[in-house]
């Protein structure tokens, strides 16, 4: 019987599909709409009428046959198709992984965090500074009047007309500070910033660079609280073996005044290329704070008495980082960061 004969073909074809296409070219000629089992329902009409019901009958059972046929090729292949697709996109993780290149802080900050990562873990505060200042500020209240000779040695940027100028140092934060203070408390503070000056112009100097400032006011604040810290300061910066030497200076707004050394990081105080052949580096200018400039800022001498320091900051980290030439901490060269620092 023709029903039986295009049911078994069908059947073989869908059976024999491997692929979505022939699939779907045996749908398309068995069981769409033109299809040949579709098509056998328009024979119906010509048939006697006691023959109809079952012909129908045979007509649905042939197309549920064929259908099941059809959908369970339809589900094979698309289980194939996963499996191909999972393997395909499998991750391989034994592939060596791409190297990014990524940068490093720059030395400038390195310093800056480090130092004052070691101060606030001292209870002191950060304060900031800025730039732009008074005559006033840069000079005036920390001791250098107009006529001082001081001011030779921090000729700065000047703007015409005005009382502005670029900060020779960051002490100028140091009346800030006591300034504001309505009611006078001690103070704990680091600033730390960035200054300017003439350049020199030679491998050491800039016309820009960076210092740390910090200030104490306290009662009964001496020489020696100045001289704990700094050895502190010293030995967690640079190490523990580091010691460090105070050796008599002058500045305006301290008094006494020194400039501060520390054991050569480098050859450990033998005397090398690093130290100069003296086994000492000096890294820091420091003092009492003169009673002239507590005055100044609104804290008796009489009750207070406080110590302040400057720390260079490319200085520390040239000799920290072994760097020859201080602008290179300012020009963008990624193999300097690498070289200096990445290590
Ligand atoms: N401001 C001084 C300088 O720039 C450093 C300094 C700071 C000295 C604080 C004493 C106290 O050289």
């Amino acid at each position: 019987m023709e029903i039986s004969e295009i049911t078994e073909r069908a059947l073989k074809e869908f059976g024999s599909a491997d692929t979505e296409s022939a699939l779907e070219e045996a749908y398309n000629k068995y069981l769409s709409k033109k299809g040949e089992i579709s098509q056998l329902m328009s024979q119906m009409g010509k048939l006697p009428k006691e023959e109809k019901a079952s012909f129908g009958k045979a007509v649905n059972d042939a197309r549920n046959a064929a259908t099941a046929a059809y959908q369970a090729k339809r589900a094979e292949i698309e289980k194939k198709k996963l499996a191909e697709r999972l393997e395909k996109e499998a991750i391989d993780i034994t592939l060596p992984a791409k190297n990014k290149n990524i940068g490093h802080i720059n030395p400038y900050y390195a310093v800056i965090d480090e130092v004052t990562d070691i101060f606030l873990d001292m209870g002191y505060q950060v304060v900031e500074g800025r730039d732009v200042e008074t005559d006033r500020f840069n000079f005036e209240l920390l001791n250098v009047p107009k006529d001082h000779p001081a001011r030779d040695m921090q000729d700065t940027y000047y703007l015409e007309g005005s009382d502005l100028l670029l900060r020779t140092q960051t002490s100028a934060a140091q009346a800030h500070t006591m300034l504001e203070k309505e009611v006078k408390t001690p103070i704990r503070m680091i600033s730390p910033g960035k200054a300017y000056r003439r350049d020199d112009d030679d491998m050491t100097h800039s016309h820009q660079f960076a210092q740390i400032e910090a200030l104490v006011v306290d009662h009964n604040i001496s020489m020696a609280n100045l001289k704990a810290t700094l050895e502190l300061f010293a030995k967690k910066m640079f190490g523990e073996k580091r010691e460090i030497r105070l050796r008599s200076s002058y500045f305006p707004f301290t008094e006494p005044s020194v400039e501060v050394d520390v054991s050569c990081f480098a050859c450990g105080g033998k005397g090398c290329k690093t130290c100069k052949g003296t086994g000492w580096i000096e890294i820091l200018g420091a003092g009492m704070v003169n009673p002239k400039v507590l005055e100044a800022c609104g804290y008796d001498p009489k009750e207070w008495s406080g110590f302040a320091f400057g720390v260079g900051v490319e200085r520390v980290a040239m000799l920290r980082y072994g760097i020859d030439d201080i602008r290179r901490i300012y020009t963008d060269d990624v193999r300097f960061l690498k070289d200096y620092i990445g290590k």
